[in-house]
């Protein structure tokens, strides 16, 4: 993968450690102390995502910097206020839930319910032009492109029930033994059927800071054992909310028109995460904490944090496609 374009300081301070050696250059003073919109800054979000790139697939021409010791303090801060953001903004779906019910599916489903925003799926479904649902596939490819990577951080650093349950839905997403039915390798597929560049991070310069902060926040709970409790959360968030819009969503595309193969990827979560949804929170959480009582907050903290964040993506990406189309209104009265 090429470095993406710096967007500010802070990513254009990690692209030059990168490109030199990174123990000679000094944190600017105040490092990333004066972003505001943590969750949302374009800056901040694509820093801590070439950082953590450094632990997936790397980059073109980029030397071995992963485990550079002022590297990881870089990313030990913006990773700081990153957590401290979400858990502020998420602590009142948390606490909500925890006196609602003492069942974990229950807490799980008061999360669920309470995170409220606009459905991007039905917007899919219905209305959204060729051109809006092949940018749709643009800023997800970040994601599916390396499916499922994040929460496989997580197996080493948990055991019994909620491991085996963990490596059994992982199995699925990477193909169950077919590497022509890799969950990435099928979006990958999809891509390349809408002319779209199927390879690993093509998009990350068109993709907005709290698009970036989806993909982050996989990493800065997968990557990290003490918020293994938050990353199976999000895990069990992320399938609860993907079978009913996949299939909206594929709907969309055969609105369209768009090749099969794009549809299918859709189709294909459409039934495995009604399934991934029961696996993830009964047996993935349920087991956690089960053995680990004291990470049911951190699991509730992980499934309000993905669906915020989704939130924000989307309240994102709907209002970038109509400000384009208010714009071409006016270049039409024009
Ligand atoms: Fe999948
Ligand atoms: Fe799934």
């Amino acid at each position: 993968m090429k470095l993406p374009l710096a967007r500010g300081p802070l990513s254009s301070h990690v692209l030059a450690l990168l490109e030199a050696a990174p123990s000679g250059l000094p944190a600017p003073d105040g490092w990333a102390d004066e972003v505001q919109d943590v969750l949302g800054d374009d800056d901040l979000q694509l820093a801590l995502w070439i950082l953590y790139e450094l632990h997936y697939r790397g980059f073109d021409g980029v030397p071995d910097h992963e485990w550079d010791p002022h590297l990881i303090a870089l990313r030990t801060r913006l990773e700081q206020r990153f957590e401290a953001e979400l858990r502020q903004c998420t602590a009142g779906y948390v606490e909500a839930a925890l006196h609602a019910s003492e069942d974990l599916f229950d807490q799980v489903m008061v999360v669920v319910d309470a995170v409220d925003g606009p459905s991007l799926p039905r917007y899919l479904q219905r209305e959204a032009s060729s051109v809006e649902m092949l940018d749709f596939l643009t800023q997800r490819s970040l994601y599916h492109l390396k499916e499922s990577d994040p929460h496989a951080f997580v197996i080493p650093r948990i055991d019994g029930r909620a491991k085996v349950a963990l490596a059994e839905l992982q199995y699925d997403e990477y193909g169950a033994g077919r590497p022509a039915r890799l969950h990435a390798q099928l979006f990958a597929d999809a891509l390349d059927a809408c002319g779209l560049d199927p390879a690993y991070g093509a998009y990350v310069d068109l993709v907005p800071g709290h698009t970036l902060a989806v993909n982050n926040v996989m990493s800065l709970f997968g990557l990290s054992r003490r918020l293994r409790g938050a990353a199976l959360g999000h895990l069990a968030a992320f399938e609860t909310t993907s079978s009913v819009p996949c299939r909206r969503i594929a709907g969309g595309i055969e609105r369209l028109g768009l090749p099969t193969v794009v549809a299918a990827y859709f189709h294909e979560h459409v039934e495995a995460d009604a399934v991934h949804e029961q696996v993830a929170i009964r047996d993935i959480c349920g087991g956690l904490v089960e053995d680990h009582p004291e990470l049911r907050g951190d699991v509730l903290f992980g499934v309000a944090a993905c669906l915020h964040l989704d939130v924000l993506a989307a309240r994102g990406l709907l209002g970038s496609w109509e400000r384009r189309r208010e714009d071409a209104v006016v270049r039409q009265v024009a």
